[in-house]
């Protein structure tokens, strides 16, 4: 028996879990300021929603989907990402017919047998959002503003950018996808196998080559910016008039193109240089068409979605105070007869809202304390025969190591000195 997880899978142990659980209550938080409502769909789905939904030449459908047999004999694959999802539950749940506009976001592991590195696993969370229901641009700049205040509120958005460009929609992404089968069949001979390959089945990926002689040839590549309709053209600089309306500091990238197929016009990504090739945190884009192509209604849609451990990796340098436990109370007996009494109080204090950790050992007073700084305790209750034959108990403030007496009655009065 192996006692170790798969490669590319780890535990969230607790000594990180703080930060986490900040990431989350901010998401929360923000998300909801915007009208977000929270789903949960389940993580395993019907395997054409995937194949279908992402785009059967992507790389995620190609080569890292978790696909298995079900026991009926159906295939069902672990979610690689959350949109394909939400689109099925949105039109299992005709939710359009309920309200015009839908707003969810959704957190939770995703799967993909991609090769492991750091910022990049196979068991990864993410946290995104998906708004249904409208073509108008200014959804497209709200949910960037958005992701924007999140990274702001969590303290990290100096360390990243914001990359923004269109796909076109499906008037004019043909023509592009024509002058780029054209430019790179002039030079086909030096691009990599992989490329001559997507040459046909999907070109656009060529611009996403991490290949330096494919990246060297995508730099004088045709641009889609040059090529958008007048109706794909005038949504873009509407995304642009309302970010610049709130100074949201962007820059247009038009070599993005997004490892998944379903996108139409905007598509943006954010960005860091900390963290090596895996370099983006969070990204998304508009996907008019995909609520239909699954069978659903007409619905636009435009969404996102964030790495939380890419986050969490920014985090770590600047919140490292928040590793660890936050205890406020340790209580510490020697005596066995005072076990039930420690446990009693204990009892009274939480119920006051305040941490309380204790050991039930008979260890010594050093040992003892020695614990309640490991926890890194503000306070620490010291239970001794001596004070309790007064009615009193001793309380020591763990930073000053000032210590004080109080009538352990006066549950009231010793809350009030912990919490302050
Ligand atoms: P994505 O670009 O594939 O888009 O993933 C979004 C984010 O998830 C990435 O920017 C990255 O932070 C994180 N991520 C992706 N793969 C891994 C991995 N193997 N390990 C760690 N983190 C990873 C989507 O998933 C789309 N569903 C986003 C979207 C929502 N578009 C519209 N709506």
């Amino acid at each position: 028996m192996r006692i170790k997880t798969l490669r590319g899978f780890k535990d969230i142990l607790p000594d990180e879990i703080a930060i986490w659980q900040f990431i989350e209550e901010n998401a929360k938080k923000i998300f909801e300021s915007y009208g977000f409502c929270e789903i949960r769909p389940p993580i395993l789905e019907y395997t054409e929603i995937f194949t279908t939904g992402l785009g059967s030449t992507t790389d995620v459908v190609e080569k890292e989907l978790y696909t298995f047999e079900d026991r009926d004999g159906s295939s069902v694959t672990l979610r690689p990402e959350g949109t394909a999802g939400i689109v099925r539950s949105f039109i299992e749940n005709s939710m359009h017919l309920k309200s015009p506009i839908n707003k969810l976001y959704y957190s939770g592991p995703m799967f993909r047998h991609e090769r492991p590195q750091k910022g990049r696993y196979r068991n990864f969370y993410q946290i995104g959002a998906e708004l249904f229901g409208s073509y108008e641009p200014q959804y497209d700049a709200e949910l960037i503003v958005m992701i924007w205040k999140l990274f702001e509120s969590i303290g990290i958005s100096t360390l990243l950018n914001i990359e923004i460009s269109t796909l076109g929609d499906y008037n004019c992404r043909p023509n592009f996808k024509n002058e780029l089968v054209n430019y790179f069949n002039n030079v086909k001979e030096k691009l990599c196998d992989e490329c001559n390959r997507r040459l046909n089945l999907n070109p656009l990926r060529i611009l996403d080559c991490k290949n330096p002689d494919c990246k060297v040839l995508a730099k004088d590549a045709p641009s889609i910016l040059d090529l958008l309709c007048s109706e794909c053209n005038d949504h873009f600089n509407t995304v642009k008039e309302y970010l610049d309306q709130l100074d949201i500091p962007y820059q247009i990238n038009p070599y993005i193109v997004r490892g998944l197929d379903y996108y139409t016009r905007t598509v943006f990504e954010i960005t860091t240089d900390k963290l090596g090739t895996q370099n983006a945190v969070a990204a998304g884009g508009r996907y008019d068409g995909l609520v239909k192509q699954l069978g659903g209604p007409e619905q636009p849609a435009v969404g996102f979605a964030m790495g939380i451990e890419r986050i969490v990796l920014l985090l770590k340098d600047t919140k490292s105070d928040m590793i660890g436990k936050n205890v406020d109370l340790y209580i510490a007996y020697f005596d066995e007869n005072h076990s039930r009494f420690a446990f009693e109080t204990a009892n009274k204090l939480r119920n006051k809202g305040i941490v309380v950790d204790i050991d039930y050992n008979n260890k010594s007073l050093k040992s003892k304390l020695k614990r309640a700084n490991k926890l890194s305790s503000k306070y620490t209750i010291i239970i001794g025969e001596e004070e309790l034959k007064r009615g009193k108990i001793k309380i020591r403030d763990m930073n000053l190591g000032s210590e004080e007496e109080i009538d352990f009655k006066d549950i009231e009065k010793i809350a009030e000195k912990i919490l302050h």
